[in-house]
């Protein structure tokens, strides 16, 4: 599918977000394995978490999904799966597969999971080399998707320095310790988002400029009722939008704000952009609040080195930002957006030039000049919904018209992101 979106004359009002697709995950997979029952209020409809909730289906788990998006998961224990009939298909999303298989390798059956075109080329080493040092009996082909598990014989205790900050990595050696027979230890030195420690309750501790995680299997799993937050990683478009396009307010109701993850808003408030924090509520296990943003006077900024994770995923939309800032924005160290669900960096540098854009690509980063008129023209989302959604951002903000190919891709984790972008023109 195609979509078209032309200069933006008006932009202003509420918009509803989508519930935090990492939060949502790990929601459905920890209820899972909980002894008890969970009610997940504000699942969202989105392709990658209801990618987790047809796995831990075919995996046996009663799962009752109503139509106000409340999801109700009968946990069957740590050791209550059944073996799968067919492959696990992970869709598009790469922490389903990534956690899940730290889930399975522990396993008494065998399994296989598998990913579309994009999962399939991402590196899945990365989770079975540490899995492999555990015990596990875990194979690749080529380094990617399809994993295949076989029963192993016992899952073992490590000590494990993360080679790249990436949470996923290291919820996958946390998540395979909860069946392991002795204690996990996962350091990471540069801190990447932490929703499986706190959901779990996992114990942290800090020592040399490390973090170290701990996880067991004697830890208990929470099960109960969940609320959950607006996608801080989705509101960023909007936020993002706002600031170069907004003609008066846009409120965003009830965000996730985990510091793990907020980081844009450190940057935004650098390059100059007005963003209000209200009613936050931060006694919850994820903390949320309501955002307020509004057009603003942005300059070029530099981010590198250990702010990198934290706006990970934010990084296509900051580069729409830059195009739109005073100066110079440059990002480097962030070699990981190679490695998503397309090369990232690639893709924002080959579409932002299409449109006119000064931009300089480096093998880990990029350097974009702003200020220049932006101007419509036909680009591609990669079919990566964070490109498609970056580019239909900087669309409304360029002249004339701009075509987004294969925009459907918004669907794995903003399902309503057309209709809003709508919405907040009328
Ligand atoms: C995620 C972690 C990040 C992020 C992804 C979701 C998670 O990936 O890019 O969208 O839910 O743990 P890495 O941890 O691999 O960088």
């Amino acid at each position: 599918m195609m979509h078209s979106v032309s200069k933006a004359h008006r932009f202003a009002g509420n918009a509803s977000i989508p519930a935090d697709k990492s939060i949502a995950h790990r929601a459905a997979l920890f209820a899972s394995i909980a002894n008890g029952i969970s009610t997940l209020v504000n699942f969202p409809q989105s392709q990658d978490p209801q990618s987790t909730l047809s796995c831990l289906k075919q995996l046996g788990v009663p799962i009752r999904v109503f139509s106000d998006h409340t999801v109700i998961i009968e946990g069957v224990g740590r050791n209550g799966f059944c073996k799968p009939e067919n492959p696990l298909d992970c869709g598009n999303s790469g922490t389903t597969m990534r956690l899940l298989s730290g889930m399975l390798v522990g396993q008494t059956f065998g399994c296989e999971l598998v990913g579309d075109a994009s999962l399939s080329t991402r590196p899945m080493g990365r989770i079975a080399e540490p899995l492999t040092a555990m015990g596990a009996n875990i194979t690749l082909v080529d380094g990617h998707a399809p994993i295949r598990i076989q029963p192993a014989e016992r899952i073992s205790s490590i000590d494990y320095s993360l080679p790249v900050a990436s949470a996923q990595v290291k919820s996958c050696v946390l998540l395979a310790g909860l069946w392991a027979n002795g204690r996990i230890v996962v350091r990471e030195s540069i801190a990447s988002r932490d929703h499986t420690e706190r959901m779990l309750d996992l114990p942290v501790s800090r020592s040399d400029h490390q973090i170290l995680i701990y996880s067991d299997a004697s830890l208990p799993i929470p099960h109960g009722t969940v609320v959950l937050p607006g996608d801080f990683s989705a509101a960023a478009f909007i936020l993002v939008a706002t600031s170069i396009l907004g003609t008066a307010q846009v409120h965003l109701p009830k965000i996730g704000l985990n510091p793990s993850r907020t980081g844009l808003l450190d940057v935004l408030q650098r390059m100059g952009a007005k963003i209000k924090i209200e009613n936050v509520s931060s006694s919850e296990i994820e903390p949320f609040g309501d955002l307020t943003a509004e057009r603003s006077r942005l300059n070029g900024i530099s981010i590198t080195g250990d702010q990198i994770p934290n706006i990970i995923d934010e990084i296509p939309i900051i580069a729409v930002a830059g195009a739109f800032a005073k100066g110079i924005t440059t990002v480097r160290d962030a070699e990981e957006l190679r490695h998503k669900e397309c090369d990232r960096i690639d893709a924002i540098v080959n579409n932002l030039k299409i449109l006119g854009a000064e931009i300089e690509e480096f093998e880990d980063g990029f350097a974009i000049t702003g200020g220049t008129p932006l101007k419509g023209n036909t680009v591609s989302s990669y079919h990566d919904h964070r490109i498609a959604m970056a580019m239909a951002i900087a669309g409304l903000a360029s002249e004339g018209t701009t075509t987004i190919q294969d925009a459907d891709a918004t669907s794995v984790s903003f399902p309503q992101f057309w209709e809003t972008l709508d919405s907040l023109q009328k």
